[in-house]
């Protein structure tokens, strides 16, 4: 039988965290703080478009112990590699550090850059996450929310909605410039502003929020990942290029063109693409925003079973449009079909990462071991599930 992947309690995260920190700078931190990861329940690959979008965070997370130092240093331990990182405050800048000390030295940059704080801190941090990596569920931002949340309290920042707002546009910036990867505003915003039993209707051109129910045990309905451990990495060039390809074909076009009523055939035609990676990355924006205000009517009508043909349909959309679906993605989207499931798509950047399905209560192990079966004999990795409850976002917890 397939295996659930239980969720670390977070007090527990940020033992693991103050317990590394001792262990490699020899004293205690100021704090703990922690921030998840997510899911998104529909409104992929256009949150750059200005569009909405529908996540909530993860009852996983990453945990980061803080302290602030007088000195012009950076030093970053982590329970998931050996070495401390360690280098000059003054030296951070685009495109350095490299890998993953980017994420958390490229906030303290960013906050700056952006006045969010009036100067670079020397700072000692240790890292523990119970957010897979490479599963595309956002533990870089998950990481980069931590730190931003940890030093805009040690430093007197705003950290109410409205700074929290702020911190995510410094994460975005950290993760677009100092780390390379050119993402979008919806998973720092997540992992900053989820409330607990809430998605997210979040607006990605004002960044306003409306929070939407989603009480799944009461329909008799969960969420599940399934994370298919094919790694996706946002700074390998796909997505870069995918997002590319939408904003070319989207700058003509705008929010006008979805307008209720439209009909897309004919925006399509009027757009007047004969590339077919244009017109399918365009018919993809079209359709998906369509479908996430399908959910967001279906939620507040509090038809929760019925979301699921949306989620099929915008799996199938992702796959076949806008082209950034994989073998082991596609795999357990029909597996989990197969056994019953409602809906079940991918989620996130793309090309690898993890799947989100919509299943009965009563037909979770059915799903589980369908999944688990059809990776097997397809010659994939074996699968890890994982607890999909919306739970709340980055806070200080210890
Ligand atoms: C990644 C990016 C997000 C978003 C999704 C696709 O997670 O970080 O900004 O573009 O891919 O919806």
């Amino acid at each position: 039988m397939a295996t659930r992947v239980k969720p670390v309690a977070p007090e527990h995260l940020g033992e693991r965290a103050a317990d590394l920190f001792g262990e490699r700078f020899g004293t205690v931190p100021d704090g703990v703080w922690i921030a998840p990861g997510r899911a998104n329940l529909i409104g992929e690959h256009i949150d750059y478009t200005g569009a909405k979008t529908m996540p909530f965070a993860l009852p996983y997370a990453t945990a980061v112990a803080v302290r602030v130092h007088s000195h012009d240093r950076l030093r970053v331990a982590s329970t998931a590699y050996e070495d401390v990182w360690e280098g000059a405050v003054s030296e951070v800048e685009p495109g350095h550090p490299n890998g993953w000390p980017a994420y958390v030295a490229g906030v303290p940059w960013a906050m700056t850059y952006h006045d969010t704080i009036a100067r670079m801190p020397g700072l000692d941090i240790a890292v523990h996450s119970s957010v897979p990596e490479g599963a595309g569920l956002s533990s870089s931002a998950a990481l980069e929310s931590a730190v931003a949340l940890a030093i805009a309290e040690l430093f007197g920042a705003a950290t109410d909605d409205a700074g929290r707002r702020t911190l995510a546009r410094d994460c975005v910036t950290a993760e677009n410039i100092v780390a390379g990867a050119a993402t979008g505003g919806m998973d720092q915003s997540v992992a900053l502003r989820a409330r607990q039993g809430r998605v997210m209707l979040l607006d990605c051109s004002s960044f306003a929020v409306e929070y939407l129910s989603l009480d799944l045990a009461a329909a008799g309905l969960a969420l599940l990942v399934i994370n298919t451990n094919a790694p996706h990495r946002l700074v390998d060039g796909g997505y870069a290029l995918r997002r590319s390809t939408v904003e070319r074909v989207w700058s003509g076009i705008g929010r006008a063109a979805v307008s209720e009523g439209t009909d897309i055939d004919e925006v399509l035609r009027r757009a007047a693409v004969d590339d077919p990676m244009l017109t399918g990355a365009l018919r993809h924006v079209l359709t998906e925003i369509r479908r996430v205000d399908a959910v967001a009517a279906l939620l507040r009508a509090g038809e929760l079973a019925a979301i699921g043909s949306h989620l099929t349909a915008s799996h199938a959309s992702l796959r076949d449009d806008l082209v950034v679906s994989s073998v082991e993605l596609d795999c357990a989207v029909a597996a989990a079909l197969a056994a019953g499931a409602l809906g079940a798509r991918m989620i996130g950047g793309g090309f690898g990462g993890s799947v989100l399905a919509l299943v009965r209560l009563d037909h979770i192990g059915l799903t589980l071991e369908s999944v688990r079966r059809a990776a097997h004999d397809a010659g994939l990795p074996e699968p890890d599930f994982l607890h999909a409850t919306p739970s709340g976002a980055a806070r200080r917890v210890c």
